[in-house]
């Protein structure tokens, strides 16, 4: 992957606390961060914070670090500027060109494209000054993620609230990202199926569909077309991308969603961790201790294998891409878990990872061995799930 060089850039407003995500999520990601705070930010956040959490000196002073020229040296080495929050102030102010401090210095000086995500009251949202500085900024091509609609720091809710950081840092992303993609549809899975015992039981798994999703938001950055079909998802994908959700619950659900979707797509990856038993029978009211006594029998009925049946039903040209989460800790022995399921399976591609009380299902990172059809070594990730995608969607390219 490429490491990016990227400036984070904190105005004095309340969300500045969340502006600490934003720089973890880049640096998790393997990027650089530069972190430039105006005076005001300071008063919201710490530099002993940042400079923590983006493993780099925190600058805010224009007349520091005059000898190596700094306040024009950050913006010139820059790949990428986010802005986060950007108060009206600042926007203000950087629609005027204004450089009375550091990072109005950094982005004057820099050709990196500009990324902000604006945070403040309603009432100065819609004000008519800062919808015209709003729609100046947009015009030179800055790009403006959010705000959110919600809950602002008084009472008042309404639009002004900052974007997620993981919003942030994905449509940040997504302005440099290799359109080579573009055109290609794709249907992802994530997320784990549930299968009713009753009105309130289930059988389900740990699975938080975090790696499905963070496939479906990296393809979409690369331009594709994306369907996500999310199985009782924990995380969602920012509402920046342009991807097409489908929620589904159970396996047969999934099922009929992705045959559904995989009639007119190129590439479908089943990242889904699905179940491979249903209860034969689901009960229609809740099953009572009083009529079962000591112990309960479920009878359970296989799944249909839906990654087999689109391997095995695919159009000429088509991809499929399976994953195959294991317990198995020894390399080897997991190499010849996932040759034989993939032989079983007749995929093209096996994402081969291994699975545990605290790997894999509902972490943030993850580790990948991705499989050919004949059981080869065509491709090793680690590191976040989002690092994880690009190998991934590179086998599309
Ligand atoms: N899968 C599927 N339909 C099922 C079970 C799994 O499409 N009924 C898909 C998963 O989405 C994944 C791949 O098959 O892409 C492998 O899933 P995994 O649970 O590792 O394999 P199983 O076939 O269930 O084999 P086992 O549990 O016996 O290891």
């Amino acid at each position: 992957m490429t490491v990016l060089n990227v400036v984070v850039g904190i105005t004095g407003g309340i969300a500045a606390y969340k502006a600490v995500a934003v720089v973890r999520a880049l640096v998790l990601a393997g990027h650089d961060v530069h972190v430039v705070v105006t005076e005001g930010a300071l008063r919201f956040v710490g530099k002993p914070t940042l400079e923590a959490i983006s493993r780099n000196t925190v600058h805010s002073d224009l007349y520091e670090g005059v000898a190596e020229v700094r306040h024009v040296a950050l913006g010139q080495a820059a790949d990428l500027i986010i802005i986060a929050p950007a108060t009206a102030n600042s926007m203000a102010k950087l629609a005027a060109g204004l450089a009375d401090d550091l990072l109005g210095n950094t982005v004057l000086a820099s050709t990196a494209p500009v990324v902000i995500a604006p945070a403040m009251h309603t009432e100065m949202w819609q004000n008519a000054a800062t919808v015209a500085n709003v729609a100046l900024l947009r015009a030179r091509g800055v790009h403006v993620v959010g705000p959110a609609v919600g809950q602002l720091t008084g009472a008042d809710s309404g639009p002004g609230r900052m974007s997620e950081p993981d919003d942030i840092v994905a449509a940040a992303l997504a302005v440099l990202a290799p359109k080579d993609l573009l055109g290609q549809r794709i249907v992802v899975t994530a997320g784990g199926t549930r299968e009713a015992i009753d009105p309130v039981r289930f059988i389900g798994n740990r699975s938080s569909g975090r790696q499905g999703v963070a496939i479906a938001v990296a393809a979409a950055a690369r331009g594709a077309d994306v369907t996500l079909i999310g199985a009782n998802l924990e995380v969602r994908p920012p509402a920046s991308a342009a991807i097409r959700l489908v929620e589904v619950s159970s396996t047969l659900e999934l099922q009929s969603a992705v045959t559904d979707a995989a009639a007119d797509a190129e590439v479908v990856i089943m990242a889904a961790a699905v179940a491979d038993y249903r209860p034969e029978r689901v009960a229609g009211s809740k099953i009572k201790k009083e009529s079962q006594g000591d112990t309960l029998r479920l009878d359970l009925v296989r799944n249909p294998d839906i990654l087999r049946a689109l391997a095995v039903g695919r159009r000429e040209g088509q991809v499929i891409i399976g994953f195959a989460a294991e317990t198995e800790a020894d390399r080897e022995a997991l190499l010849e878990l996932g040759r034989a399921k993939i032989a079983r399976k007749g995929a093209d591609y096996l994402v081969l990872n291994t699975v545990g009380w605290s790997e894999g299902f509902g972490t943030e990172g993850n580790a990948v061995i991705i499989l050919d059809a004949a059981g080869d070594i065509v491709g090793e990730a680690s590191g976040s799930k989002a690092s994880v995608a690009g190998p991934i969607l590179d086998l599309l390219t």
